[in-house]
């Protein structure tokens, strides 16, 4: 189901840089065709939290990404984010669904205010128009009015809000366990099939864990 699924991935300079990286290794475990962007600030946490270089340049950025993550031909390109000849940027090109993971505030308010200065808010505002699933992970706390209203209104427009907000009732054990919960919820979103975690009631006949549709 998902092999033909295209999925555009953001990564903005919030903290949480470990659920991004483990998201797009998910999504291209799952055979989908991922196209990635991401901020200057994001290659700055990424370089903080996870000692990670993400390359300026995008052909450098696609070659050694898909390396790491072992993607087949063709399943990983990295747009720059001021590329506006990438597809999506056009509502006549769109990917099946958008993340942004994780999500700055900055970049937030400016989907919410509709602004598309850069490619991953402007692929977020296709996203909306088209009324295509857009899964924003934003990561800040305390959050202001400013912060909340702008989450509002952007799930009023369509956006699943999916904040990296790890449940402790399967006794997670790890860090790893920690961040795999919160991407399950993102891809659970993006309908891409996952076996991370168990599924609550699974063991008294609810769905199994192949499937991408039970709620947190
Ligand atoms: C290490 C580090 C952690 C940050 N964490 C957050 C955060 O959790 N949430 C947030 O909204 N901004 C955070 N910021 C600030 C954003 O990176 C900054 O507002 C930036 O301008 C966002 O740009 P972008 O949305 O284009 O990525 C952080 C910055 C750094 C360097």
């Amino acid at each position: 189901m998902s092999a033909s699924r295209t999925i555009m991935l953001g990564f903005t300079g919030a903290s949480g840089m470990p659920y991004g990286l483990r998201l797009l290794e998910c999504l291209l475990a799952a055979d989908c065709r991922v196209w990635l962007a991401y901020s200057t600030a994001a290659q700055i946490v990424a370089k903080q939290e996870c000692d990670l270089v993400l390359p300026a340049q995008p052909r450098e950025a696609t070659r050694q990404l898909a390396a790491r993550y072992g993607a087949r031909d063709g399943r990983l390109t990295v747009f720059g984010n001021d590329d506006w000849n990438a597809p999506a940027a056009s509502g006549s090109n769109p990917a099946d669904a958008m993340a942004i993971c994780p999500c700055t505030m900055g970049a937030l308010g400016a989907i919410a205010g509709g602004l598309a200065d850069n490619l991953i808010e402007r692929a977020a505002d296709v996203m909306l128009k088209e009324r295509r699933p857009l899964v924003l992970v934003p990561r800040e706390t305390p959050l202001s009015a400013i912060h909340l209203e702008n989450m509002l209104k952007l799930a009023r427009a369509g956006a699943a809000i999916v904040p990296p907000a790890p449940g402790f009732y399967d006794h997670p054990k790890s860090v790893e366990e920690l961040v795999d919960f919160v991407v399950a919820r993102v891809l659970d979103q993006l309908v891409v099939p996952h076996r991370l975690g168990p599924r609550w009631g699974a063991a008294r006949g609810g769905p199994d864990n192949s499937a991408g549709t039970q709620p947190a």
